[in-house]
């Protein structure tokens, strides 16, 4: 006699209901739905379908390799590791990023630094020439590529300390481009960079020390630490960021944008006007990502 638990699902949508209810309830994805979707995504990657296939496909049996090699994927999602990295990439800005460990997963909160940059650009005085213009912790080069390829005025400094995270740069910079104007560098923040810059943008560390060690493990046992802790208050790489920002910028016609976290609008505000001298022409402007959240803020100076 078989207990019926165990006989194995005969569809693969049987196969992919009964997978989303283990990752739901394993990995508290949001919610069934969500886990469905990711379990499709893993479904696909195993069978070397896309999405829409595996929906379609749902009412025929899984092929008994493919579905062992989804078992290994999901195996591997069951132990908390990011969907992204499992996949190897995950899509920014429209644009298909190749990712893993060393590298942070892009955030699509991250998208409204981009669009904020790009119009920064298109409004510089000097954008019918060349707008020269830093990405400080490119991490996978989401921010800068993306960036470069929809600014073409722009000329991209990217700087990662993370040898590591800057290999994925450079695979990504090679697959989606622009090699030409993103160039990559490794370094401590601004110190690498040799020309004066029109335009800084800074997606750096801001997760408070005590909020990075609650964070899932999903994150802290998979993402870099280097690319998440913050210091005591979140601000700690901010500070040592904008220290740096006087001596590379130009004189005239500038701007800085750099992501944060919730609540830290104001100081982070402070903390570039300060390290800038309080320049009388400021400009500053925070823009919110889709959540509501204050998560970019945008200083410009001279235009
Ligand atoms: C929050 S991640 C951002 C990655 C990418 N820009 C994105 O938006 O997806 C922060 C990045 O800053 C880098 N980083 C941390 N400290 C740094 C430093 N002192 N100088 C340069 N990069 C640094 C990390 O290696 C990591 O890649």
């Amino acid at each position: 006699m078989t207990d019926s638990s165990e006989t194995p699902p005969q569809t693969l949508r049987a196969l992919i209901q009964h997978a989303a209810e283990q990752l739901l309830a394993v990995q508290g994805a949001e919610d069934l739905d969500e886990a469905r979707l990711e379990v499709e995504l893993l479904y696909g990657r195993a069978a070397d379908l896309d999405r829409v296939h595996v929906i379609a496909a749902g009412g025929h049996p899984a092929d008994p390799a493919t579905r062992e090699a989804f078992q290994q994927l999901l195996i591997r999602r069951l132990a908390h590791e990011p969907l992204a990295y499992i996949l190897g990439q995950r899509e920014f800005y429209g644009l298909m990023f190749q990712v893993g460990p060393g590298a942070l997963i892009p955030r699509p909160e991250t998208e409204t630094l981009v669009e904020a940059a790009i119009e920064a650009i298109r409004e510089h005085p000097r954008h019918q020439r060349l707008v020269r213009v830093a990405d400080i912790g490119t991490g996978s080069g989401a921010i800068a590529i993306s960036v470069a390829r929809h600014a073409p005025a722009a000329k991209m400094f990217a700087v990662d300390q993370s040898t590591e995270a800057l290999e994925w740069a450079g695979n990504n910079r090679k697959r989606l481009g622009p090699i030409d104007r993103v160039i990559l560098l490794t370094g401590d923040m601004l110190e690498p960079l040799t020309e004066p810059l029109d335009i800084v943008l800074a997606n750096l560390p801001y997760v408070p020390t005590e909020e990075y060690e609650a964070l899932p493990d999903e994150i802290r046992a998979h993402e870099p630490e280097l690319a998440v802790d913050g210091g005591d208050d979140g601000l700690d790489l901010y500070r040592r960021f904008a220290a740096q920002l006087p001596a590379h910028l130009v004189d005239d016609a500038y701007a800085i944008l750099i992501e944060i976290g919730a609540g830290q609008a104001p100081f982070a505000e402070d903390i570039l006007l300060e390290a800038l001298g309080h320049p009388q022409n400021a400009t500053v402007t925070a823009h919110r990502d889709l959540r509501g959240i204050r998560r970019i803020i945008e200083v410009r100076v001279g235009y």
